[in-house]
């Protein structure tokens, strides 16, 4: 597998893509905005993408990272979310969080890389889109959010 990962602007931002993590685009363009905006390749293809906006001092928050349905399971999303948090380290960050569904095999993905159930927002898919969101079947109603701490 050669991937290549490269910063774009967030004009160039991958909507389509982004669509598959969040499915509001307002919600996206919101957050893109003062974010920064990874893309993932392989070859002339397009994969992956990540977005991620600072959080104050040496703190930053994953708002959004997706592999094409036709790329998942390869190891993109492994790379992809390894990569940006190597860059994160590298800027001087201190930690790195993200938000996520209370169920599926995104907590597994993100816990796998030392991600840890830091608080839980009560009703925040109810609360911050218009149409309920299923997966697998079942409502999502609450987030987790998880965080990295970066050693020493
Ligand atoms: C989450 C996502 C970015 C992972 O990317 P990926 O390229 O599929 O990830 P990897 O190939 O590195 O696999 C990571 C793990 O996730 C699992 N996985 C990936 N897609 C899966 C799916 N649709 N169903 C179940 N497991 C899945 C893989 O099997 C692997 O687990 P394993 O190591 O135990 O085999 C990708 O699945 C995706 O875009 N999902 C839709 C958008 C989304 O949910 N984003 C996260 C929002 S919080």
């Amino acid at each position: 597998m050669s991937l290549l990962i490269e910063e774009v602007s967030v004009i160039d931002a991958p909507m389509e893509l982004l669509l598959l993590a969040d499915p509001s685009e307002a919600n996206i363009r919101a957050y893109l905005s003062g974010a920064k905006c990874f893309v993932a390749s392989s070859g002339a293809d397009v994969v992956g993408a990540c977005v991620v906006q600072s959080r104050g001092t040496e703190a930053y928050e994953l708002m959004n990272i997706a592999v094409y349905p036709a790329h998942q399971k390869s190891g993109y999303g492994t790379a992809l979310l390894m990569w940006s948090i190597d860059f994160f380290r590298n800027l001087g960050a201190r930690q790195l969080e993200v938000g996520t569904g209370s169920f599926g095999y995104q907590l597994a993905f993100y816990q796998r890389h030392g991600f840890r159930v830091t608080s839980i927002d009560h009703d925040f898919f109810v609360n911050n889109y218009p149409e309920p969101i299923f997966e697998d079947g079942i409502q999502l109603f609450d987030m987790l959010r998880l965080t990295l701490r970066y050693a020493g």
